[in-house]
């Protein structure tokens, strides 16, 4: 079965035809990130125009580059919810259009679920049920995914995301938008334990996670520095937040796969690209004897072949909208 995917819930316009949940047949990703980097963060008036202005050329792209025609498509799904409600309208107004024309069914997709999804692309084998620690610039959840389209929340951030509070880390050092991806390559050549910073923890909820104290301790290093005047290596800086965070992150993620007598292990999301995460996790598996599954760095942002492989499943269970079909900036995973 083939699926032509549409995600457009921030600032990436893309398109994807995939077979099956787990054969890419093209993927196509237009990045409105150069524009948004000029004012520090998306801008969601711009974000709408531009999935405006690049969804046709988008979605003709990824037709092509799989050499197919409309013709040939079985179903169409889309990115509905959560995200930006103007960016996300795009996605789901042409999708509407799409299928009203076509007679394509119609499959409305969760952002995060699909980002889960990136790894039946990347790892064939993977199947429910497994615990996934999924980390993007919105959210930070531990999921209990028990099968493709039923999913549990284990644990959740109560306030930053994990890629919100290393986007503010990266900013107060001067980093462009989005501040992550640099400061993870900086941090490489840095001390992780030259700057000691906290582990917030969230009482009686061990799976839980608060990043903004953390953020907030690293700027207030950095502002305290340049009012002595005295310059901080950046890289022992950026070494010792990223630490922090992955710290966090994976010891809640481990105490859960513990408690839950989980042992097959999966990470999902923007944040999933960061070096030290995949590292840590990948050793602390192996040490012991869980299974770990990681999206390709390809896959880690946001992408349409995503959309497509959990579209799949979710069709499969029967999930179809009709022309009625609405956005929503705010959804739970669990719906
Ligand atoms: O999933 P995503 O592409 O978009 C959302 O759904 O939010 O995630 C984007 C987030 C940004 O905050 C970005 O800085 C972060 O993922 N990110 C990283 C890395 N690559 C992307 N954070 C830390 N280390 C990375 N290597
Ligand atoms: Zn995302």
């Amino acid at each position: 079965m083939k699926i032509l995917a549409i995600e457009s819930s921030c600032d990436e316009t893309a398109a994807a035809v995939v077979e099956d949940g787990r054969k890419v047949l093209s993927s196509v990703v237009a990045s409105q990130v150069e524009e948004h980097r000029l004012y520090g963060g998306v801008v969601p008036e711009i974000a709408s125009r531009r999935h405006a202005e690049a969804i046709v050329p988008v979605v003709s792209q990824a037709l092509e580059q799989a050499k197919l025609a409309l013709d040939d498509i079985d179903a169409l799904a889309v990115t509905y919810a959560p995200g930006l409600i103007g960016a996300l309208l795009v996605g789901v107004n042409f999708a509407k259009g799409l299928s009203l024309s076509t007679g394509l069914p119609l499959v409305p997709v969760h952002h995060l679920r699909s980002h889960i999804a990136s790894n039946y692309i990347s790892n064939q084998e993977l199947k429910p049920p497994f615990l996934c620690l999924v980390v993007s610039g919105g959210h930070s959840h531990i999921v209990m995914v028990e099968d493709y389209t039923k999913m549990k929340i284990i644990g959740r951030t109560r306030d930053d995301a994990a890629g919100e509070a290393f986007d503010k880390a990266a900013r107060t050092m001067g980093m462009p938008y989005p501040g992550g991806i640099e400061l993870d390559k900086v941090a490489e050549s840095g001390d992780p334990r030259a700057f000691k910073l906290p582990r917030p923890t969230v009482h009686d909820a061990p799976y839980d996670f608060s990043f903004s104290g953390l953020k907030t301790a690293v700027i207030n290093l950095l502002h305290n520095s340049a009012q002595k005047g005295v310059e901080l290596n950046k890289a022992d800086v950026c070494a010792s937040f990223r630490y922090a965070v992955v710290d966090c992150l994976c010891t809640n993620f481990l105490k859960a796969a513990d408690d839950l007598n989980v042992d097959k292990l999966v990470i999902a999301g923007g944040v999933s690209a960061n070096s030290l995460l995949r590292r840590t996790l990948f050793e602390e598996c192996e040490k012991r004897g869980f299974k770990f599954y990681m999206p390709d760095k390809s896959l880690c942002g946001d992408n349409a072949a995503m959309v497509g492989a959990q579209g799949y499943y979710e069709y499969l269970a029967g999930k179809t909208a009709g022309t009625d079909l609405n956005a929503y900036a705010t959804m739970s995973i669990e719906e």
